[in-house]
């Protein structure tokens, strides 16, 4: 089974990934909506958030843990490898694909407070972003709004603009989404941005990954359809909605909602 989780909604752009890759495999998904947003939280308050769920996901006999949140990759992912017995995937910021097919030279990343203040992050841009400018924009607001379901309203909109127009302005031509709420948002970006900006989401090589590590350690499954299970530690409504959005078969018996 691959365990998910996220402070929230956004970590189903990451199992939309994963699920088109593996649809055999079972998948078990924590949305972790009681304690969301992880942004401004202390590293400390997110480690402990995160290995509340990798304990709950073992027990559900998670053989791997897709860490689909860039904060929590940024605050947890190392307490998370050297206490528990199975692989982690975590989130990798996409500089590196932004950086070699920048043709302006300079790149914007729409992340947490948490995800820039990360060393996975500074040494992403160390290894990647010598010979390109950043323009590194924190997206507050935005995973609020995707979490209460909201993802092409005005409101969404007004604040995309605010954040997107400067980038713009500073002449970058790739947007990186370093929060994994964030491509629910792609549809009102790319209305902002105008084509201005080439939009970098690294879930899908994220999914690769996981792939190649599941294979590595002989866990692909053996079944002919896997099951997926979600559970919310809150409201359940835009989890239900944005997993019913990518695939209409899900049952609604498989979603729960349970305090971890
Ligand atoms: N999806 C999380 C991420 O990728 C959102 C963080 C938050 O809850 O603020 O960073």
């Amino acid at each position: 089974m691959i365990g998910i989780f996220d402070s929230g909604v956004g970590g189903i752009s990451v199992w939309k990934e994963l699920h088109g890759l593996m649809p055999n495999q079972d998948f078990v998904y924590v949305a972790d909506s009681a304690y969301c947003p992880y942004g401004r939280k202390s590293a400390d308050e997110i480690i402990e958030r995160a290995k509340k769920i990798s304990e709950f996901l073992i027990k559900k006999n998670a053989d791997i843990i897709v860490v689909a949140c860039n904060t929590a990759t940024a605050a947890a992912i190392k307490y998370l490898r050297l206490h528990f017995p199975v692989p982690f995937v975590g989130m990798e910021p996409a500089i590196k694909p932004a950086a070699i097919e920048s043709k302006s030279g300079i790149v914007g990343v729409l992340a947490t407070a948490g995800t820039f203040k990360g060393s996975l992050y500074l040494n992403t841009l160390t290894k990647f972003a010598s010979n390109i400018k950043v323009i590194e924009q924190t997206g507050d607001g935005l995973v609020e709004l995707v979490e209460s379901g909201k993802i092409c309203e005005h409101e969404v909109e007004l604040l995309l603009k605010k954040y997107i127009n400067p980038i713009i302005d500073a002449g970058a031509d790739k947007l990186v989404l370093g929060c994994t709420h964030y491509p629910f948002l792609v549809e009102a970006i790319k209305k902002v941005a105008n084509n201005a900006l080439t939009i970098i989401n690294p879930a899908p090589a994220v999914a690769l990954q996981t792939q190649k590590i599941i294979n590595d350690n002989n866990i692909m499954s053996t079944k002919n359809s896997g099951t997926n299970i979600f559970i919310s530690t809150g409201n359940i409504e835009t989890l239900k909605m944005l997993v019913n959005k990518i695939n209409h078969s899900v049952n609604e018996h498989n979603f729960a909602v349970q305090n971890i």
